[in-house]
């Protein structure tokens, strides 16, 4: 078997992104944010990575670092089996063919001035993937249609669509050049939830045509359910867990998991969750809590924690977790009957309603 079949699609080794701070009127370098603190991960061919966390705790900078958008402190990337912080400006702009990204607000990242048309086109000449006009109105008629859209959209301006459809034509966009992995940061966020179904169930739908990687990056938990293989959790800069969809929904071990899950509303509408509430903001990344990050807010911390960087270990199912004390914990909390929050139940509600019947007629 050669390395690229046994070597996942992404590899993602110790990397770090210190943003300096710059203050006084010499603008020197009096601080740095630690955006990303050391992550390491991988992302194998056709599979869906969910990057999940609180704001700012660095999911678009690491998605940004696989991008090569900027480059790191420290780490390593690679992707099909190349170190890409290694290659140089002409080999990189090649690997961005097969390296794509949507963005969470369609509108800001589509050019108003160009037709959908004229947008889909351009990365096919530029990456000569097509040899003369007729071909690339063909290329692009079957682009519009692989997102749910008609051939003439192509003649229309990105204002003449709703959120939803100027969504589906970012990802025609990406998918124009056949790239092999997708980042898709909060691709449905800035989406009503029954659109956020529809968006979700088509990235679905082309990732199984094509086989296609995702790094699907989101602060919510409820929507990653739906798509992603496996999650990594993240706090402030650090991966705390990882582990596929089913087992970090059904096992959470890290306490933040626990506290993030508890938020997610649950399928049964009778029923919720003990909240286990998050005391406390999330501390500055310019000057993180030494030892476990997460110290200051965790219900578990005990002295040493504030001096012992737990490290993100492995078991043998390949969940991870970056507490040295989970197993130690008392259980998740568990389901109670009760009165659910009004805002909750008709969130939860439509959103399930809407994964319903999109499923039903996908
Ligand atoms: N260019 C930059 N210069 C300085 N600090 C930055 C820069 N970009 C991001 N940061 C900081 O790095 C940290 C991580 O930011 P990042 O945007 O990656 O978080 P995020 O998890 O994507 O948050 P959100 O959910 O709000 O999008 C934050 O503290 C942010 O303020
Ligand atoms: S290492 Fe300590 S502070 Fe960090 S999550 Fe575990 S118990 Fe909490
Ligand atoms: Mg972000």
């Amino acid at each position: 078997m050669s390395d690229l079949e046994t070597e996942p699609l992404l590899d993602v080794r110790g990397l770090v992104k210190h943003f300096p701070v710059k203050s006084g009127a010499f603008g020197r370098v009096s601080a740095h944010v630690r955006a990303v603190d050391g992550v390491d991960f991988h992302v194998k061919q056709g599979e869906t990575l969910a990057i999940v966390g609180e704001s700012g705790c660095g999911k678009s900078t690491v998605g940004r670092l696989v991008l090569r958008l900027i480059e790191p402190t420290r780490g390593q990337v690679r992707f099909e089996g190349d170190d890409l912080l290694a290659l140089d400006s002409d080999q990189m702009r090649a690997r961005r063919r097969r390296l794509q990204v949507i963005f969470q607000d369609p509108y800001a990242s589509l050019n108003p001035r160009m037709t959908v048309g004229a947008m889909l086109g351009e990365p096919l000449w530029l990456h000569r993937l097509v040899g003369n006009e007729q071909q690339r109105s063909a290329r692009v008629s079957e682009l519009l249609e692989l997102v749910g859209l008609r051939p003439d959209h192509a003649r229309r301006y990105p204002h003449e669509f709703s959120g939803g459809q100027r969504q589906r034509i970012a990802i025609a966009r990406a998918l124009a050049v056949e790239p092999r992995l997708i980042v898709a940061d909060e691709p449905v966020s800035a989406l009503d939830v029954s659109i956020q179904a529809q968006v979700i169930n088509l990235m679905k739908q082309l990732q199984q045509r094509f086989g296609l990687a995702y790094i699907f990056i989101s602060h919510d938990l409820a929507v990653v359910k739906h798509i992603a293989d496996r999650i990594a959790v993240m706090y402030l800069g650090r991966i705390v867990e990882t582990a596929t969809t089913e087992e970090l929904f059904r096992h959470p071990r890290h306490p933040y998991t626990r506290a993030l899950l508890s938020a997610v509303p649950l399928p049964d509408p009778t029923a919720i969750r003990e909240r286990a509430l998050l005391e406390g903001d999330i501390p500055s990344a310019i000057n993180p809590p030494a030892g476990c990050h997460f110290h200051t807010r965790c219900p578990f911390a005990r002295a040493s924690c504030r001096s012992d960087v737990p490290q993100l270990i492995a078991d043998g199912t390949g969940h991870a977790t970056a507490c040295p004390w989970w197993p130690e914990l008392p259980a998740p909390p568990a389901l109670v009957e009760g009165v659910r929050n009004e805002q909750d139940r008709i969130r939860l509600d439509r959103l399930q309603a809407a994964f319903v019947s999109q499923t039903e007629a996908s």
